[in-house]
Parts: C-alpha cells; structure tokens; sequence
C-alpha cells in the first residue's frame, strides 16, 4: 500500500522549473496528487510507461459536459452564467470529447493536416520565415519569440484557416489570455469576445466562401449534418489556438536547447540533414506542453501501487514522460543524433495531435533557416534569468533574447 502523500500545489515554481519538479514527483510514486493553480484537485503522471498507457486508456474520459461540471463543483469560478456559456462553446471540441464524437470530428480535418498536404504549404511557410529573418537582420539583438517564434506559425495557421490579417494579432492576446494559469487573468472576457469574434468569422465564409479550410468547415456543415452549427466555433477555436501556441514553443525551446549547447549546435550546422531528427529530439527533450489536456476517471484505476477513484483528475506530464530515465538514455541532455522517436510531446492514442506534421515541417523551416542565416546567434540574457509563461498547459518561455552576430 502506497503512503499517502499531501497534494502539493502546482504555482509558479512548478511552472518555473518543471522538470525538476517532475524528478520530485518521480521519487514519490508514478501518480502524485497536486492542487491546479485555479484551485482543482488531480494527479500528475510522471513515468514514461504509465504516461503512454494512459493517454490511449478508455477509463479515462475528456467529455467535456462531465468536464466542465466536474470543475465548477471543485472550483467556484465567481463567473455570471453568461461567460459560463461562453466558456463552454469554446471547449466543446473534440479534443475535449470521447469517441463516437471524437472520431467524428477528427475525420472532418484529419485530411487537411496529413504530411502530403501540409507539405503543399512548404513554399509559403519558407516565403513568411525568409521575410522575418530579413526584418529580424536590420537589428544586432531580438526577442525571437517576438519576432520570429510567435509570428510564424500564427500567420501559417491563419492563412490555412482564412483569417484576415487584421484579427491576428488580437486574436493573439485572447489566446495568451485562455492558456494563462494566472487566476487573475480575464479568461471570461478573452471568451466572450473571441466567441463574437469566430461567430462573425464564420458567417463571412458563410456569406463569401474562400479557399481555405474554415469555409471548407463551413460548407460541411451546410451540406448535411456532419458538423453542426455549435460546433462550428469550438473547431475553429482548437486550429487556431492549438495551431500556434504550441509550435511557438518548439521553435523557442529547441532554439535555446541548441545555444547552451554548443557542440549541439555546431553538429548541427556541419551537418543539417540532421534536423527532422534534431526536432524530434527537441520536442522529446523541452516540448511545448507541460501537463496534456484535463482527463477523469470513468471508473477506478491503478496507476503503480497507487488507486486513483473514479471521477478524479488525471494530468499526464508530457515533459516528465520524454525525461524518464527508463525509456531514454541521458534523458537530460541534448543529443541531436539520438533516436528520440517514441517520445510523447504530441501525445499519445486516439487524441494524437493531428497538427504533428505541420508543427515539424514549420519547425525543421523554421530553425533551419534561423541558423544558416545567422551564423554568430547567442543567447543575449543568462539562461537562469529566463522566465517560463504561467502556464500548467503549455511550456514556453516569456521571451528569447538573442545576439544575431
Ligand atoms: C492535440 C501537442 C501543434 C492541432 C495535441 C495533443 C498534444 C499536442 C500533446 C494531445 C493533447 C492531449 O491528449 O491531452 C502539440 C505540439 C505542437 C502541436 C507539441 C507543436 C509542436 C499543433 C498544430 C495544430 C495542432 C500546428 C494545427 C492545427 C491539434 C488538435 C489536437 C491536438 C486539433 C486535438 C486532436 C484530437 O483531439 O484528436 N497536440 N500540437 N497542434 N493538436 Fe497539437
């Protein structure tokens, strides 16, 4: 019988040094018991094997309805019935469902991200990266994360869906404002308006379809009942924030695991075949989530020698996973040549991001282009003054000073 451990609370220190906390966690069991900064009572999973095994479990369910109920009993959100509403069209999505509906919805954009037609976009994605390296050379010092990291995939992701320029960069905000774990941060108002927002959006694809995957949506919707109307916002919703909040990161994690690496770095660039392995070794060794989406137990389950009830919170450590020293060798360190397949930062089973090809093709343009652009970049702070976002979801730094050289 396992000791019972107090829950310890996932703050800023969590967020600041993870994985440290992660080696914590592992000593005391492979299922830890943590409070959420909004107040919600779960269990973080730390060990590789576990973490796999359970992210493709059925006895762990996402229905967001049960979700969203399950949360406002733990959590009083001190919100108006209003925002609640508007909350709950937001997280409807099939990231947050079980089959038969998750299966349903994901069948409706899995074509759109296959590797044959996300490669179609190669040429564009390579266009939107030379422009912002040649703005980047005007200056001898960035924030990359400003000036690269975020406007890359946000203008991928919004010309694929057809969002107009104009939108992006508040669309920005609200979505920084969504993945917050900051309690004061105005979630319900980010939601209101953003719900307005992709409302309007979608009534002009209705109006005026483009070719773009958005009024594609639309036109499902409209010619049977494949996809409803309220499930029209949510999806749009997911690409958007799903489609840009992460690869940020990748590019911002793997940038920086690169430059206080030098050897790293300098195998890298004497042999650049090797970057779709060195991606995969970046999002195994810093990736973009932290914790995965909020799970619960449909039914009691056993995780190691501890019994996690039924009805409870489960949040599968992506970060902790891809460290664990029984699956990866030096899990700690940097290793450009390494086999890191098998890693979980894209998660695992019928959830398994359906963006994976389109975050690695950016990424492999991305920091391919960085590097033979700019052969003197360095980091431009020290590393232990970097700050992580406040955020239990995503792992990403605030910012990314560098020196262009
Ligand atoms: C799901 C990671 C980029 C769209 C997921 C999940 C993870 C993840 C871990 C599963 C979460 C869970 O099971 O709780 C990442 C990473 C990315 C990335 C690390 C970048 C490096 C993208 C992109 C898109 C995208 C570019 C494009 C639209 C989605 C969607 C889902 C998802 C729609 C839900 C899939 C489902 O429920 O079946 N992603 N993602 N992601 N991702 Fe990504």
């Amino acid at each position: 019988m396992a000791a019972v451990v107090e829950p310890v609370r996932l703050d800023d220190a969590f967020m600041q040094d993870p994985h440290g906390m992660a080696e914590v966690f592992r000593q005391e069991g492979p299922a830890r018991p943590v409070v959420m900064p909004r107040g919600l009572r779960g269990w973080v999973i730390t060990g590789y094997h576990e973490a796999r095994a359970l992210l493709a479990d059925p006895r762990l369910s996402k229905n967001s309805e049960r979700i969203s109920e399950l949360f406002q009993t733990q959590v009083d959100p001190g919100d108006n019935a209003e925002s609640r509403t508007f909350a709950s069209a937001l997280t409807a999505h099939m990231l947050n469902s079980d089959p038969p509906e998750h299966t349903r919805l994901r069948k409706l954009v899995n074509k759109a991200f296959t590797p044959k037609s996300v490669d179609r976009l190669r040429p564009r994605m390579e266009q939107i990266t030379d422009a912002l390296l040649d703005e980047m050379a005007a200056h001898d010092e960035v924030d990359l994360l400003e000036s690269f990291a975020f406007p890359l995939p946000i203008t991928v992701i919004c010309e694929l869906l057809g969002v107009p320029e104009a939108q992006r960069a508040q669309f920005r905000d609200w979505s920084n404002t969504l993945v917050s774990a900051d309690p004061s941060a105005p979630i319900e108002k980010a939601a209101g308006e953003l719900v307005g927002y992709l409302r309007d959006l979608i009534e002009r694809k209705r109006a005026e379809p483009g070719q773009d995957l958005l009024s594609d949506l639309v036109h499902i919707s409209e010619d049977g009942d494949r996809l409803a109307e309220h499930e029209l916002v949510p999806m749009a919703f997911l690409l958007l924030v799903a489609g840009h909040e992460t690869t940020v990161n990748l590019i911002g994690n793997g940038v920086l695991a690169l430059l206080r690496n030098p050897g790293q770095l300098a195998a890298l660039r004497a042999d650049p075949s090797l970057l779709p392995g060195a991606v995969e070794e970046f999002l195994r060794l810093d990736g973009p989530v932290n914790l995965a989406t909020l799970r619960f137990t449909a039914e009691p389950v056993r995780v190691g020698d501890v019994e996690i009830g039924e009805g409870e919170f489960v949040l599968i450590s992506l970060l902790a996973a891809n460290r664990d020293g029984e699956r990866f060798d030096h899990p700690s360190s940097l290793d450009v040549t390494r086999q890191a397949g098998g890693h979980l930062a894209f998660g695992h089973g019928i959830h398994y991001c359906v963006g994976a090809p389109l975050a690695r093709i950016e990424a492999e343009i991305a920091i391919g282009r960085l590097l033979a652009r700019f052969d003197g970049l360095a980091l431009a702070a020290e590393p232990s003054r970097l700050r992580w976002r406040a955020s239990t979801l995503m792992h990403g730094l605030e910012t990314l000073p560098v020196r262009l050289g």
